[in-house]
């Protein structure tokens, strides 16, 4: 019989992503999400590249009811569960809203995981839990630092809620994946990151100066010390991140954890710098960007990439596209939405 996975924020960025990803390798996909964060863009894609309109909930995980009527109406076999804000700068100015958010809307998927059956749980957690590393590449075995926002206290706690709930009912089996920087598009540019107002995040910042949509690319710090005076980060791949959902999900269905719960890092093991990736993106799309260097940005670090050993080994998962092909692919939907 064929498995039903739900994906909670499946109509975001990463979310949308991965119920393609899901659907391709076989597994009925519920899509839920409260959209407070995006708009139908996403799950329209997601429709044209598979050929079918999937089943989708608009909810919010904060709803206990609401949850549980889900849970009822679907047999649920694992949950992957994305929906959450994920804003650092934001997460500093209104923490109780991101607390309230992304603390309860998760208790409450694990609360329904235990008390319909059993479920198993996939957390979309960050290489933020690792703060300023003290050795590089980080492995999934190397301390967490204090969180430096409440984004990023949340995604510990969310990771710890995980641990305990899995000790404490059998019921449950949970594996947490922590992703570095997850960039680029889907190669059919029908899905993609669409950041509302002004992007934090570089490359949508990237593709939206090319475009004409913002004047110049501030390069936050030329100071640090790496190679170039910029800082460094392991870019993985969207659709490569997505698959690794599917290892991880097939994984726990068929019974091939080695723990009730697990943590892999989902990284290339690559360090790019931002410099580094601005030219790749300028070679890659023969186009010249308007940046210039502006001081650091505040609680950014220097750098840091993955160690994916234990992913490429347990999960049988690697991430395959360089980083101009994911580049082209930004490329290509930032011009898809500006109907060029
Ligand atoms: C990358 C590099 C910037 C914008 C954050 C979250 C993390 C995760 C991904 C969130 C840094 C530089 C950026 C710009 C720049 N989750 N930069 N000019 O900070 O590594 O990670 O996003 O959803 O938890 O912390 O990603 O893309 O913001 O920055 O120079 O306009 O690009 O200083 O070195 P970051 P980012």
């Amino acid at each position: 019989m064929k498995k039903t996975v739900l994906v909670s924020g499946g109509a975001g960025f990463i979310g949308s992503h991965v119920t393609v990803e899901l659907v391709e390798a076989g597994y009925d996909v519920v899509v839920a999400d409260n959209m407070s964060n995006c708009d139908m863009t996403c799950f329209e894609g997601v429709t044209k590249i598979i050929g079918r309109r999937l089943p989708f909930v608009q909810m919010d995980f904060c709803d206990m009811e609401a949850v549980n009527r889900l849970f009822e109406e679907y047999h649920i076999d694992a949950v992957i569960h994305f929906a959450a804000f994920k804003a650092v700068g934001e997460s500093v100015e209104m923490p109780l809203l991101y607390y309230r958010n992304n603390l309860l809307s998760f208790i409450n998927v694990l609360e329904a995981a235990r008390t319909h059956g059993g479920c198993n749980v996939l957390f979309s957690s960050s290489a933020t839990v690792y703060g300023e590393p003290e050795e590089l590449p980080v492995t999934e075995r190397s301390p967490r630092q204090p969180a430096t926002s409440p984004y990023g206290n949340t995604k510990q706690m969310c990771e710890d809620f995980l641990r305990d709930a899995v000790k404490a009912y059998s019921e449950i089996k949970g594996i947490a994946l922590r992703y570095f920087n997850p960039i680029g598009a889907h190669p059919s540019a029908l899905i993609g990151e669409l950041p509302r107002g002004v992007p934090n995040n570089l490359v949508p910042f990237i593709t939206q100066t090319a475009i004409g949509k913002r004047e110049c690319l501030s390069i936050f710090g030329n100071d640090y010390p790496t190679p170039d005076g910029t800082c460094l980060r392991d870019y993985i791949d969207i659709v490569d991140l997505a698959k690794a959902h599917v290892c991880a999900v097939s994984r726990m269905l068929d019974g091939r954890m080695k723990e009730p719960y697990e943590i892999f890092n989902v990284g290339t093991g690559r360090p790019v710098s931002v410099l580094e990736l601005v030219t790749a993106f300028e070679k890659v799309n023969g186009l010249k960007l308007n940046y210039r260097f502006a001081p650091r940005r505040s609680g950014d670090v220097t750098a840091i990439w993955a160690d994916p050993t234990l992913a490429n080994e347990e999960l049988g998962w690697k991430a395959e596209r360089s980083v101009e092909d994911t580049l082209a692919a930004a490329w290509a939907w930032e011009k898809h939405l500006a109907g060029k």
